[in-house]
């Protein structure tokens, strides 16, 4: 049974080799693999940091033990921003894809960002990352801008969406 709950240190491993998985499969996330880091001790050091604080998250998708896909959430403690969060990512491994475990995460997130008094998410997708444009567009996100030649996709600079949504919406 698909289960979405909030990463733990005892994952560390295991999301490292889920993180080496979903970035050697598409171009849409930040990092290439190479520039992973893939030392258990410290992404376990950084899954006890985003723990203990209430602006950020972790969000895992597990099946029968088995990390099928992540998001995560960026906060900031200051008063005058911390109604806003971003999603610095999503993923979730290929073979998975379509089985609306991402739309799960989403939706942990969104009840995440409620309780927390969360009142915008955004993130940003690149343009023709239809998949994930539709994923986020389902939910409530509506585009807010386009962020010109925002990334380096080998030798093209290509644009990006700012996506966005507002709490008080639904
Ligand atoms: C984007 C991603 C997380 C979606 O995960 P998923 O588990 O496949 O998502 P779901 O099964 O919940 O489907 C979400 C929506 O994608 C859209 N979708 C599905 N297949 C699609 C396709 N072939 N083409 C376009 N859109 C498609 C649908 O709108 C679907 O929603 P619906 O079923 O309600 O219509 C996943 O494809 C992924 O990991 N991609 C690589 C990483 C990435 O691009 N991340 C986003 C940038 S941070």
């Amino acid at each position: 049974m698909l289960t979405i709950r909030e990463i733990q240190e005892s994952d560390a491993e295991a999301f490292i080799a889920l993180l080496v998985q979903v970035s050697g499969e598409t171009q849409f996330l930040l990092l290439e693999p190479d520039e992973l880091n893939r030392d258990p001790g410290s992404v376990r050091q950084l899954i006890r940091n985003y723990r203990s604080t209430d602006h950020s998250t972790i969000f895992v998708a597990e099946d029968e033990g088995r990390l099928l896909g992540y998001v995560s959430t960026l906060g900031e403690p200051y008063r005058r921003v911390r109604h806003r969060v971003t999603v610095p990512a999503i993923a979730v491994r290929q073979e998975e894809w379509g089985k609306g475990i991402g739309t799960a995460l989403l939706n942990g997130l969104v009840t995440w960002a409620r309780s927390h008094g969360v009142l915008r998410i955004e993130v940003s997708v690149i343009t023709k990352n239809e998949r994930a444009v539709n994923l986020f567009r389902n939910r409530g996100f509506d585009i807010e801008g386009v962020k010109l030649h925002a990334v380096r996709l080998g030798n093209r600079l290509v644009d990006e969406y700012l996506l966005v949504k507002f709490m008080d919406d639904d």
